[in-house]
């Protein structure tokens, strides 16, 4: 056991949060089948709840990129680690995503996206810290904003740990 670190946004508020997004999304694509492209490894644990919580047929791919070393603040340089291996063309694309900061990992993996002509292409943010965007990428589906504190858990890191933690909270202690 560790001492787990008092929450910012606890369960029930991010279970009940999901639950919206998931029926605003379930109405949105009536008829249509989107694929939720998660992006790994921050994506993971929202993804899965957010995904039970949408009422279509939907199917999932995951992309991995970096843009972070074991810091907490961006370097500022993207890189496709593992890209998806499915034909986009014409396709619904949500990108599901953790946490929009500078919002630069976004705005490249966008860019990237159009170039494969999907019909459609949303962003579904679960976390947002409005003061440190330094891009103008719309969020069309967003869980909650935060300060600017470096956030854990619900699949957010803090060097690869602290991922499990079922609800959000503020790392104590960040390095400079
Ligand atoms: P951006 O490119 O600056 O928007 O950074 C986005 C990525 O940085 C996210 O997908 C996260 O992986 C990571 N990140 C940014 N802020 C935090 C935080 O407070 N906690 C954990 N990860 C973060
Ligand atoms: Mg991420």
């Amino acid at each position: 056991m560790y001492d787990r670190p008092p929450y910012l946004i606890s369960q029930a508020r991010i279970a009940d949060r999901v639950r919206k997004i998931g029926a605003q999304i379930t109405q949105d694509y009536q008829g249509k089948h989107p694929i939720l492209l998660g992006v790994l490894k921050g994506c993971v644990i929202f993804m899965s709840d957010l995904a039970r919580a949408i009422d279509i047929p939907c199917e999932f791919e995951f992309m991995k990129v970096s843009s972070y070393g074991a810091g907490t603040k961006t370097s500022g340089v993207v890189e496709i680690q593992q890209d998806i291996s499915c034909d986009i063309k014409d396709r619904d694309i949500i990108i599901v995503e953790d946490i929009l900061d500078s919002g630069l990992t976004l705005q490249y993996l966008l860019e990237q996206l159009k170039l494969r002509n999907p019909a459609s292409i949303k962003i579904c943010a679960f976390l947002e810290k409005p003061t440190r965007r330094q891009t103008d990428v719309h969020i069309d589906y967003l869980g909650f904003q935060v300060e600017d504190v470096f956030v854990i858990g619900y699949g957010l890191d803090f060097d690869g740990k602290y991922r499990n933690l079922p609800y959000v909270a503020e790392l104590e202690n960040p390095p400079v």
